[in-house]
């Protein structure tokens, strides 16, 4: 990894890193040595996006054949109006779409509801889309790696999902959530949670509940919430959608 490193340092500093980047991408073999390393990134968006053999949509869509693919296409993964208007407008994910969003998502894509700050180091980006890559077309390898961020990574009991959650309950707890979160669908900084499917809400409050994923507000808000509270509140917010 070392001479690899120090090659895009030297390209960095000379200003031509996304011609480089270019010109060795198409180099599968170049990049495998840090395959590795963009695995290893993945586990920034794991909690939300699922690759590999058996991927399917989870918080956020799979992200097999993602190079190529014209921005919020999927007609069975529940988008932002942000994502489907930047694919209309003809956002196709390449290795340099996928560098600017992923450095700075909320920018590259205002009121996108995907709720990541962004990867700050160049290598990172560059290793982790190189990783990606290997899940797309031609360099599509049968089964590199498990689906990600099933409900048994988190430990949840199959069970907790199976709570069928009471609506009109929900609502009356929603009050608090609403203080922040928007009934509109849309995202003012905080994202939206309207209208997600049951189970990945509930993985999403077990996963802040159970400090998989941190964020002080929601595991102090989750923290309190009983496991039928939790099925409610998905159970309401499904339904909670901005469309009337
Ligand atoms: C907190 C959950 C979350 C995290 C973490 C996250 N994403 Fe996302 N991602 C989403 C959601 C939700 C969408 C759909 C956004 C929309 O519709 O506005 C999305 C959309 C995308 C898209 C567009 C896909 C398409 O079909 O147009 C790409 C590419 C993507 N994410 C890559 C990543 C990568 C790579 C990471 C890790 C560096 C990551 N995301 C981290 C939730 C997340
Ligand atoms: C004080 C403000 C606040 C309150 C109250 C609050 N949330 Fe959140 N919530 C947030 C913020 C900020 C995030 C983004 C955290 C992150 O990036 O992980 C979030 C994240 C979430 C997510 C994951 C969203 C995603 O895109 O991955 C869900 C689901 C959620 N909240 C549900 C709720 C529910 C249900 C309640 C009420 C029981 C609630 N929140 C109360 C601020 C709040």
């Amino acid at each position: 990894m070392g001479h690899r490193a120090a090659g895009l340092a030297a390209w960095a500093a000379s200003g031509v890193l996304a011609v480089a980047l270019l010109l060795l991408l198409p180099v599968a073999g170049a990049w495998s040595a840090d395959a590795e390393r963009g695995k290893a990134l993945f586990g920034h968006c794991k909690r939300c996006h699922q690759v590999g053999s058996g991927a399917a949509h989870r918080i956020g869509p799979h992200l097999n054949d993602v190079f190529g693919r014209t921005a919020g296409s999927f007609a069975d993964f529940r988008y932002s109006d942000a994502m489907k208007d930047a694919g209309s407008g003809g956002l196709v994910w390449s290795e340099e779409t996928l560098d600017a969003f992923l450095a700075d998502p909320h920018t590259f894509v205002p009121h996108s509801r995907m709720s990541f700050d962004g990867m700050e180091g160049v290598e990172d980006r560059a290793d982790l889309v190189a990783w990606l890559r290997g899940f797309s077309g031609d360099h599509s390898n049968p089964s590199p790696a498990e689906p990600t961020a099933t409900p048994e990574e988190y430990g949840l009991d199959p069970q907790i999902l199976a709570i069928e959650g009471d609506p009109e309950y929900g609502a009356y707890l929603a009050g608090e959530c609403t203080t922040c979160h928007r009934t509109d669908g849309t995202d003012e900084g905080i994202p939206s949670i309207t209208g997600w499917p049951l189970d990945d809400f509930v993985i999403a409050l077990h996963a802040y509940k159970g400090g998989k994923r941190v964020h002080p507000v929601m595991q102090m808000v989750t923290g309190r919430l009983s496991d039928e509270e939790i099925a409610a509140l998905a159970a309401h917010f499904y339904k909670a959608d901005g469309d009337p």
